[in-house]
């Protein structure tokens, strides 16, 4: 052993604070949980008293997440009046369930890997991989909630647009096919936007599109948006003008199989919408805040469920626009762009 003092000391640091942060993920998932942000949001600055009468909650157990949360600089603190608040971009973050810039709700998939870790152990043992639908449940929910703002924040106001004569297909009337579907975010977002077309989400997994139904009802697009339980490389219909897919297609075993399908249930004039993880083609590329954030969810949730179906491909959340356009030209695609990106998503845009 012959660490240098210095690089040690600044590691443990870095160490502290990423084992405060993951510590730290605990309570915000229990503060969402009881509705302590948007109490704070609501009330503007309060000391722990008046916000546990608001909040309904037992004043010494907020006080001390109170406490940690202004440790983790999540809510300000001012020692004058012994009040806590949230300033507007805390509140954006962990109290605007609408907005773009809402990430609490994120917290609900964190927690499943922590939770299913034991199963992703004995999956890297077995190599048979962990389904998607065997996870706990609030993978689900947080996975809804935590791709829901990327796609408030871009999905029809960017994303579509990018994509050639779509929007304007769309205004007029097509049909549209949303694969891996899950909770419907996306689903319902574009049905709510694009009154003229139909909308079916698909996905292989049933108790999710109960829920996707639910937020169909409670977006008053029932009408125009309906759920049917079907893998990628089998769902029904044909001449579809738009079939999306998003954040899911490395999640599936055989993607080369489902967009194959897709091409094939496609209008010859019709649009693959590919909405996928942002990520360099190498490793070194990916080597940052983002691609850290979605390689672990790969390891604990994105890989294992690919390697749990048939094929196995495991592409990974992060594989990169190469590999996904020879994912695209193995399936028979031959129009293959990047219509547009974010730091967390690219949009590709595919054509027979
Ligand atoms: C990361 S989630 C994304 C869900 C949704 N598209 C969203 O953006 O919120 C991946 C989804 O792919 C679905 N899925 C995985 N393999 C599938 C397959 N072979 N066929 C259809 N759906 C699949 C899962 O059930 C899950 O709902």
């Amino acid at each position: 052993m012959a660490a240098d003092p210095g690089k040690l000391e600044a590691f443990v640091g870095k160490m502290a604070g990423d084992m405060g942060a993951a510590m730290s993920a605990s309570l915000v998932q229990l503060g969402d949980r009881l509705g302590l942000y948007k109490t704070m949001a609501e009330a503007g600055p309060s000391t722990s008293s008046t916000l546990a009468a608001r909040a309904g909650v037992n004043e010494r157990n907020l006080r001390e997440w109170l406490s940690a949360q202004a440790a983790s600089g999540y809510v300000d603190y001012d020692p004058a009046t012994s009040k806590f608040s949230l300033n507007d971009e805390q509140a954006m973050v962990f109290a605007d369930e609408g907005g773009p810039a809402f990430m609490a709700g994120g917290f609900g998939l964190i927690a499943a890997m922590f939770i299913d870790e034991p199963n992703v152990a004995e999956a890297f043992k077995t190599g048979r991989g962990l389904g998607w639908h065997e996870h706990s449940q609030c993978l689900f929910r947080g996975t809804e909630r935590f791709f829901r703002p990327g796609y408030n924040a871009n999905l029809v106001s960017a994303w579509i647009p990018a994509l050639d004569g779509v929007e304007a297909r769309l205004n007029e009337g097509i049909s549209v096919a949303d694969i891996g579907c899950g909770h419907g975010a996306s689903t319902v977002l574009m049905a709510k936007a694009y009154p003229n077309s139909r909308f079916v989400g698909f996905d292989y997994h049933a108790p999710s599109l109960e829920r996707a139904r639910e937020v169909a009802r409670d977006e008053g697009v029932a009408d125009r948006v309906r759920f049917e339980t079907a893998s990628a490389k089998d769902f029904p219909g044909e001449g579809y003008g738009l079939v999306t897919i998003f954040d899911a297609l490395h999640d599936m075993g055989d993607p080369v199989g489902a967009a194959t399908h897709i091409r094939e249930r496609l209008a010859p004039d019709g649009t693959f919408m590919l909405v996928e993880p942002n990520a360099q083609d190498d490793l070194s590329g990916n080597l940052n805040p983002v691609g850290r954030m979605f390689y672990s969810a790969s390891t604990m949730v994105c890989t294992p469920a690919s390697m749990n179906q048939e094929v196995a491909l495991a592409l990974g959340a992060q594989a990169g626009e190469a590999r996904l356009k020879a994912v695209a030209d193995e399936a028979g695609f031959t129009h293959f762009r990047r219509a547009a990106e974010t730091p967390f998503n690219m949009v590709l845009e595919l054509r027979p």
